[in-house]
Order: C-alpha cells, then sequence, then structure tokens
C-alpha cells in the first residue's frame, strides 16, 4: 500500500501530522484562568534551557563552586542575564503553579475521575519545591552554604530516611555535587515524566470546563504558546532590570541569611519550632493536598462546593501567608545551633 499524501497539506503539517492536534477542547480551555497550568509548563522549558546553559560553567565542587557562579556573572557570554532569566523564570513557575492551583481546587476539578490527575499535580508542586531549595544550595554564597546546612541538619534529624542528606553518606562525593546531581537530573527527570502524566491524562479525560462551546486544541496551543512568550519578554525584562545578585563567599558557623522567598513560610515555622519545621511545614501541607480528593465526599463536583473541606483549606492556606509574612519580615533567627 502507498503512502497516501494531500497535496493541501504544508510540508511540515504532513511530516510531523499536526492534524493530530485538531481535536476539539472547550473554548473554556483559552480563558487566562485555564492557561495557568500551561504557562506553569512554558517556565518549566525555560528553567530546563537556561539550566543547561548554566551547567556548562559551574563546578559542584565547594571549593570551586562560588567562583564559577563568579564566572558566569562576569565572564560566561550573557551569562549574568541567562543566570537571571533562571531566577525569574522560578519565581514564575511558582507564582503559576500556585495560581493553577487555587484554580483546580476551587473548581473541584479532582473529583472523579481526576483524582491521579490532582496527584501528580502534588507530585510536581514537591519536586518544584525541591528544585528550588537544591537550586538555593548550588549559588554557594551565605544564602547557599546556609541552604546546604539544613540539608545536613534535615538528614541528621531524620535519621537513616535523610541519610543522603548529610556529608558522612559516602566519602567519594561531597553532599554539594550530589545536590547538584539531584538539581540536573533526577528532579527535573521526574518533573517531565510527572508532567507526561498529567497531560495524558488532561488528554483523555478532558478539561473540566461547563462550557458547550469547542475550539480545536491547535487554536488553544497557539494562543498558549503567544501568552508565553508574552510572559518570557516579561521575565527578560526582569532580568535586566532587576538582575539576581550574588553573596560573598560563605562563612561557616553563622545562621544570617532569610531564605528564597517561596519557603519564606517554611523559614517562619522554623522560627517557632526550630529546624523540625522545616520538615513538619512541607510534610502536614503536602499531606493536606494529597488528601483533597479523599477528604472531599460530596457527589457533585460543582465549583466553589467544597463544604467543610473550603473551610479546612481557607485555613491552611491563611496559616502559610501568616507564617510567610512572619517569614519575610519577623526577626533573622538561628534555628540549627551552628
Ligand atoms: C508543573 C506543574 C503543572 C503543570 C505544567 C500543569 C499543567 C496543566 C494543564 C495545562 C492543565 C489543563 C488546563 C487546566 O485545566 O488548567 C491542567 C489541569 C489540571 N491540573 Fe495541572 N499542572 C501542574 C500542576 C498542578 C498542580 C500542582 C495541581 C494540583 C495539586 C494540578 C491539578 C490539575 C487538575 C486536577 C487538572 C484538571 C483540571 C481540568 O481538567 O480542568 N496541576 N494542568
Amino acid at each position: 500500500m502507498g503512502t497516501r499524501t494531500d497535496p493541501k497539506k504544508g510540508w511540515l503539517e504532513e511530516r510531523a501530522a499536526l492534524d493530530a492536534l485538531d481535536y476539539p477542547v472547550p473554548k473554556a480551555a483559552s480563558r487566562w484562568t485555564y492557561m495557568l497550568g500551561g504557562l506553569t509548563a512554558s517556565f518549566i522549558v525555560m528553567l530546563v534551557l537556561t539550566g543547561l546553559y548554566l551547567a556548562q560553567f559551574y563546578n559542584p565542587s565547594p571549593i570551586g563552586a562560588h567562583d564559577s557562579v563568579l564566572y558566569i556573572l562576569t565572564r560566561a557570554p550573557l551569562g549574568d542575564w541567562v543566570r537571571s532569566l533562571h531566577y525569574w523564570s522560578a519565581a514564575g513557575a511558582v507564582v503559576m503553579i500556585t495560581a493553577h492551583l487555587v484554580h483546580v481546587f476551587w473548581r473541584r476539578s479532582y473529583k472523579r475521575p481526576r483524582e491521579l490527575t490532582w496527584w501528580a499535580g502534588v507530585g510536581m508542586a514537591g519536586l518544584l519545591f525541591l528544585l528550588i531549595v537544591t537550586g538555593s544550595a548550588l549559588r554557594y554564597d551565605q544564602e547557599g552554604f546556609e541552604a546546604l546546612a539544613h540539608f545536613v541538619a534535615g538528614g541528621e534529624l531524620t535519621g537513616t530516611l535523610g541519610a543522603f542528606f548529610t556529608e558522612g553518606f559516602t566519602r567519594s562525593a561531597p553532599l554539594l555535587a550530589r545536590i547538584f546531581g539531584l538539581h540536573t537530573s533526577l528532579l527535573p527527570l521526574l518533573l517531565v515524566g510527572l508532567m507526561g502524566l498529567h497531560f495524558w491524562l488532561i488528554r483523555h479525560l478532558g478539561i473540566h470546563a461547563d462550557d458547550e462551546e469547542r475550539e480545536v486544541f491547535r487554536t488553544h496551543a497557539i494562543r498558549l504558546v503567544g501568552v508565553s512568550l508574552l510572559a518570557f519578554a516579561l521575565v527578560g525584562l526582569l532580568a535586566v532590570v532587576a538582575p539576581e545578585d550574588l553573596g560573598y563567599p560563605p562563612v561557616a558557623g553563622v545562621e544570617i541569611t532569610k531564605p528564597f522567598w517561596p519557603v519564606l513560610w517554611v523559614y517562619g515555622l522554623e522560627n517557632l519550632l526550630g529546624a523540625w519545621g522545616m520538615i513538619l511545614g512541607p510534610v502536614l501541607l503536602f499531606g493536606f493536598l494529597v488528601a483533597v480528593p479523599l477528604l472531599d465526599r460530596r457527589p457533585d463536583d460543582t465549583p466553589g462546593r467544597h463544604g467543610w473541606l473550603g473551610w479546612l483549606a481557607l485555613l491552611v492556606g491563611a496559616a502559610v501567608l501568616v507564617l510567610w509574612l512572619y517569614g519575610a519580615f519577623g526577626p533573622a533567627r538561628q534555628h540549627l545551633g551552628m
């Protein structure tokens, strides 16, 4: 049987089977609230691209790390800008994933049959959190050094479970190099894998919207690319006008910095509970998120009608916000007894 060709199709259209993108989706998919997940994905693409570039110059040894970041800032072609793009894209991804999470929670899109979609999302939020704390350690200035010291303290507190995060885990590689490995291979691979699962489920379960009107997915995808380019232009500009700085080489034994802003709520909790706060806070928050589809027992899926679960979610959100404010504006404290 010969290959069927359609003279009306463009070169790429035919060879890349682009018409497979012409399946119907609700028109609501192109509302800005439904773009938040796609924008998160776009920021993650930007993080991977800029991260690949930074990795060409970064030296993950405790002796060379700080100097290599200085090298990126001063010598690598466009290194200063690309590093700030990486920083601002991380901030963008955090804002978008949080807004997306709130939106799908509000719509109660975690209800049957979308529980796995929700859990894959919670997994990705957890991975993004880990990418942020491992990335913070890599800068290896005072803030980075203190982030690394928190990994060690967490590892020691949790015994065998956290042994990987202690220097004593192996003599052949420093902890910083192993954190670099996590940040650049295992965590992004897991994130991209879960994103594949998330997209597969959305493709086959359909988008959760009440909209009867339809458009083809290709139209939605083109809009999403347009909005993503605008978002990239914004972070590109922010990277110029507000470049991310680098502190002095670290001094061991002191704890004087505060972490990257998405982690400030954990810092606030540490102010109250000491080092256990950094373990307890994320475990409780992510535990709550995992439990959401199991706790909402109402049969309908009307947006906003969560019953008591809505009040509990508000309480959790308010607690995170108050802790964040306390972390941001409260005193800088020693947590590790360094
Ligand atoms: C890297 C992170 C993520 C990416 C790239 C992503 C991407 C997307 C996209 C493109 C959609 C379809 C459009 C929409 O409904 O908004 C979607 C839907 C969904 N996402 Fe995410 N998402 C991420 C994280 C999360 C998180 C953290 C959660 C919640 C814990 C979550 C839960 C859901 C659910 C339940 C749906 C189905 C909603 C529907 O069908 O309308 N996602 N996601």
